[in-house]
C-alpha cells in the first residue's frame, strides 16, 4: 500500500521513512511549511534520496493564519490559563492537508512520528479520522517492533548510519522543539526536571527582555469581527495589511522587546503533566489588543457566555478536537460574538510587556456621558438605592442566620 508520511526532515521522520519502504510501503513525503525555519529544497533532495515516491511540500502559512490562528484570537483561546496553543492548532491544518493528500493519491495509509505519550498523536489521528474516515494509520511509536528497535536516539543514529540517511551535523539540543509561524515549544530533554532553569540561550524567537531595547514600540492594531485588518507602527508610519504579513509583523516586534515567554507545568490530554517552555511573540500581543476590544464593543453577558465557550474551545483544541461537531458550534457562536469587534487599540511593546494605551471604535458600547463622574447623563442616582437594597436583601437574611446559630 502506499502510505503519505508527515516528514519534518529530522533524524526520526527520515528513519521512519526508510523503515515504512522496509515494511513494503510506497511512500509519499509530506511537509508542510506553517512558518517554522527550514530549508524546505534540502528537505525535498533528502527525502527523494531516502527513496520516497513522491514529496510534497505545502506552504499552509496563509491558511495557517486565517482559518486556524484567527478563530483563537476571537476566542482568546488559552489552555490552562497560560498557554496560548501553538502546536495544539497547527496540529488539524497539518493533518487536514496530509488526508486530501492521501485521498488525491489514492493512498490509504497516513504517518506520522509523534510520541505514543503525547497530545500530537492524539491531534493528529482524531482530525485523519474526523476527515478521512476509512484511513488506517501507521504510528510507529505505538509499533513495539518499532519502538524495541529505536530505544533511544543512539539506535536512530546507527540506522541512519546504515541505511545512509544523512544525520544532523549540528550537535542536537538537549530538548525537543515544535517550530511554526505562532509559536516555539521546548520540552523534554534535561527540561523533563521541572526544576531546571531553561538556559538563556534556548529562545529562539525572543530577545531576552534584559536585553531588549530601552525604547518601547508603539503599534496601532485595526480589528474587523474580532480579527486584525491591519497593524501601523506609529513611530516609522510602517503598516501591514494581510493577515500573514500582519501576524508576521507581530512576531517581529513582540520578538524584538521579548514578549510571550512561559514556563509551565500543564496537563497533557493522556492525563500526565508535562514542562513546557514556549515563546508566543505576535500571538501574546493580539490576545491582549483583542481582549482590550472585545471588552470596549461587547455586551457584558454576551461575553460573559462567550468566555465560558473561549475556554470550552481551547480545550477542545488542546485535546484535539478541532474538527468536530461540538467545536464547530462553539466556533460559530465565537465567530457570532465578534460581529462588533471593530475598531483601533494603541499599544506598546517593551521589556517583555504589553501595554494598552488607548482604543476607539464605531461599534463602542461606551458611554462617555452615562459613565462621567462630572455630568448627569440619562442616569437617575436615586435608582441605585433600590438596586443595592434589593441585592443586600439575600446578604441580610444570610447574616440574621448566622446570627441565629451563634457563629460568625
Ligand atoms: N505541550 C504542547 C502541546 O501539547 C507542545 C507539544 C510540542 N510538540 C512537539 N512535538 N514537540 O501542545
Ligand atoms: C510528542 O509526544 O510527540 C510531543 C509531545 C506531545 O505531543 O504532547
Amino acid at each position: 500500500g502506499t502510505v503519505v508520511l508527515a516528514y519534518s526532515g529530522g533524524l526520526d521522520t527520515s528513519c521512519i521513512l526508510v523503515w515504512l519502504k522496509e515494511q513494503g510501503y510506497d511512500v509519499i513525503a509530506y511537509l508542510a511549511n506553517i512558518g517554522q525555519d527550514e530549508d524546505f529544497d534540502e528537505a525535498r533532495l533528502k527525502a527523494e534520496k531516502l527513496g520516497a515516491k513522491k514529496v510534497f511540500i505545502e506552504d499552509l502559512r496563509g491558511e495557517f493564519v486565517e482559518e486556524f490562528i484567527w478563530p483563537s484570537v476571537q476566542a482568546n483561546a488559552i489552555y490552562e490559563d497560560r498557554y496560548l496553543l501553538g502546536t495544539s492548532v497547527a496540529r488539524p491544518c497539518i493533518a487536514r492537508r496530509q488526508v486530501q493528500i492521501a485521498q488525491r493519491e489514492g493512498a490509504q495509509y497516513v504517518s506520522h512520528g509523534a510520541t505514543g505519550k503525547g497530545n500530537d498523536q492524539v491531534r493528529f489521528e482524531l482530525t485523519c479520522y474526523a476527515l478521512y474516515p476509512e484511513v488506517k494509520i501507521i504510528s510507529p511509536w505505538r509499533i513495539p517492533e518499532f519502538f524495541n528497535r529505536f530505544r533511544g536516539r543512539k539506535d536512530l543514529m546507527e540506522y541512519a548510519n546504515e541505511h545512509d540517511i544523512p544525520v544532523p551535523v549540528t550537535p542536537k539540543a538537549p530538548w525537543s522543539m515544535d517550530a511554526n509561524l505562532m509559536h516555539i515549544s521546548y520540552e523534554s530533554g534535561i527540561l523533563e526536571n521541572p526544576k531546571t532553569h531553561a538556559p538563556v540561550d534556548l529562545y529562539l524567537m525572543t530577545k531576552n527582555p534584559e536585553d531588549s531595547p530601552n525604547t518601547p514600540d508603539v503599534l496601532e492594531i485595526e480589528f474587523l469581527k474580532g480579527v486584525p485588518i491591519k497593524v501601523t507602527n506609529v513611530v516609522d508610519g510602517k503598516a501591514k495589511d494581510s493577515p500573514l504579513e500582519i501576524f508576521s509583523y507581530l512576531n517581529e516586534i513582540g520578538g524584538k522587546h521579548g514578549v510571550g515567554r512561559i514556563d509551565i507545568v500543564e496537563n497533557r490530554f493522556i492525563g500526565m503533566k508535562s514542562r513546557g517552555i514556549y515563546e508566543t511573540p505576535g500571538g501574546t500581543i493580539l490576545y491582549q489588543a483583542h481582549l482590550d476590544m472585545e471588552t470596549f464593543t461587547m455586551d457584558k453577558e454576551v461575553r460573559r457566555i462567550k468566555q465560558g465557550l473561549g475556554i470550552t474551545f481551547s480545550e477542545l483544541i488542546y485535546n484535539g478536537f478541532w474538527f468536530s461537531p461540538e467545536c464547530a458550534f462553539v466556533r460559530d457562536c465565537i465567530a457570532r460574538s465578534q460581529e462588533n469587534v471593530e475598531g483601533k487599540v494603541q499599544l506598546s511593546v517593551f521589556k517583555g510587556q504589553v501595554y494598552m494605551l488607548g482604543r476607539e471604535s464605531p461599534k463602542s458600547l461606551y458611554n462617555e456621558e452615562l459613565v462621567s463622574m462630572d455630568v448627569q447623563g440619562d442616569y437617575d442616582p436615586c435608582d441605585a438605592s433600590g438596586f443595592i437594597k434589593i441585592n443586600a436583601v439575600r446578604l441580610r437574611e444570610h447574616h440574621r442566620l448566622q446570627g441565629l446559630s451563634g457563629s460568625k
